[in-house]
């Protein structure tokens, strides 16, 4: 077994952190403007797998130094966990997270005219313990009435650039970074209203950077509905899009840290196949190879076979979450991709009936649409499907 680092690490030393200097000093580049009252709000995006968390807490450490710095990640708050997202479950949130981070780095945390807020409005309080080994507690009101939300999210949208005028004696500003923001789907029918109120406080708040990321393929309506022309930032936020390592890149990634992989030429090219060049899965699959012998086309693909639910288990988990129908969609199209009609007959269904699950998979990048087409989109998961049925001889509905 190699030495790399395993496929779930979200924060990777300077030993295991391989390459990505462009997109470091991109980044950081833009962030630094910060300082010069110009902050700037980007999305970072590519595929699951190929890398954002670890760059995005990269960029963490890189600035943490002149810059409030708050990482947080969507989809470990206690709404989406508990299947119940909301928008004043993402304002708790997102008001827990910066208080967390303030505290931690020492600075002012406003607490006093945090407590004349909430009294003011006659807010029912409970305290919230944010990090238990630092005793950290903070006050998240009891919200009744429409009208109280409103004034909360003011309240917590507002909150980032009240800290940095507090503590512009410390710090050059924030930098607010939300990962696995494409959890906000699941707020449905209030999303459109949630990204144009997000909007309209990010864009006037000179002194606080906003970098969203998450798990969206280039496709993703959300992209669009965010970064495009008619999206809610229009055109001032910047994407970057992170790429999978080149077949160079990967080759050099493995030469120097995993030097006991043996590839012969053919071995190396089929490897770079199956990961596609995603770190994740470069990473894990890796390390499952026998060490110091010849790898071989054959032997890489058979250990990739092998190991192929270890190497896709998160999409593994994925699947596990889909309900029957949904699944029975993505079995529909492992030959090939389909017409939303042809899927429909495939099926024995009425078209229209297949909306919300198409775009429910399409929300999780498990397939996407090109040229009229449905297709899945992770090659992996299909390869997984494939050899469950070869083997067991029905498709894994439970697993
Ligand atoms: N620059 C890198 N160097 C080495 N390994 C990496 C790098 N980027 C990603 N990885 C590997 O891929 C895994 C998944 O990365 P992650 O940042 O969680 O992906 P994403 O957030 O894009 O889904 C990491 O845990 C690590 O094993
Ligand atoms: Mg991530």
């Amino acid at each position: 077994m190699s030495n790399l680092p395993w496929g779930n690490s979200k924060i990777l030393t300077d030993e295991e952190f391989f390459n990505r200097t462009q997109e470091i000093s991109n980044l950081t580049n833009l962030l630094q403007s910060t300082s010069e009252n110009n902050a700037p709000d980007i999305l970072v995006t590519g595929i699951r797998g190929v890398g954002k968390t670890v760059l995005l807490n990269k960029i963490k450490q890189f600035m943490d130094k002149n810059y409030l710095v708050v990482y947080m990640d969507f989809s470990t708050s206690q709404s989406y966990q508990k299947n119940n997202m909301s928008l004043k479950g993402l304002y708790d949130f997102y008001y827990q997270k910066i208080i967390e981070e303030t505290k931690l780095k020492g600075l002012n945390t406003l607490d006093a005219h945090i407590k004349k807020f909430f009294k003011t409005n006659n807010f029912k309080l409970k305290e919230v313990v944010v990090a238990s080994a630092l005793d950290i507690s903070i006050p998240i009101p009891i919200i009744g009435a429409e009208r109280d939300l409103e004034k909360y999210k003011d309240f917590v949208f507002r909150l980032p650039q009240e800290i940095y005028e507090h503590n512009k004696d410390k710090i050059d500003g924030l930098i607010i970074i939300i990962d696995e923001f494409q959890v906000v789907k699941e707020l449905n029918n209030y999303l459109d209203s949630f990204l144009w109120n997000f909007r309209g406080y990010v864009t006037e708040q000179r002194n606080v950077a906003y970098v969203l990321s998450g798990s969206m393929g280039l496709q993703d309506n959300l992209i669009s509905e965010i970064a495009g022309h008619n999206g809610a930032f229009g055109g001032r936020m910047l994407t970057i899009n992170i790429n999978p390592f080149s077949k160079q890149t990967t080759s050099n990634y493995l030469n120097e840290r995993a030097p006991e992989l043996k590839f012969t030429s053919e071995g190396f090219d089929r490897f770079y196949k199956c990961t596609s060049g995603v770190p994740y899965y470069i990473n894990t699959f890796a390390r499952q190879l026998p060490v110091n012998e010849e790898l071989d086309g054959n032997k890489v693909v058979e250990a990739f076979d092998n190991n192929i639910s270890l190497i896709g288990s998160h999409l593994i988990n994925e699947w596990n979450r889909l309900t029957l129908k949904e699944k029975d969609l993505v079995i529909a199209l492992i030959d090939s991709p389909l017409k939303r009609v042809d899927l429909a007959r495939k099926l024995n269904v009425k078209s229209g009936s297949l909306s919300d699950k198409l775009n429910k998979l399409q929300n999780l990048d498990l397939i996407h649409f090109t040229n009229g087409e449905y297709e899945i989109s992770e090659k992996l998961l299909k390869r997984w499907l494939e050899i469950e049925y070869s083997q067991k001889g029905i498709y894994p509905y439970r697993v």
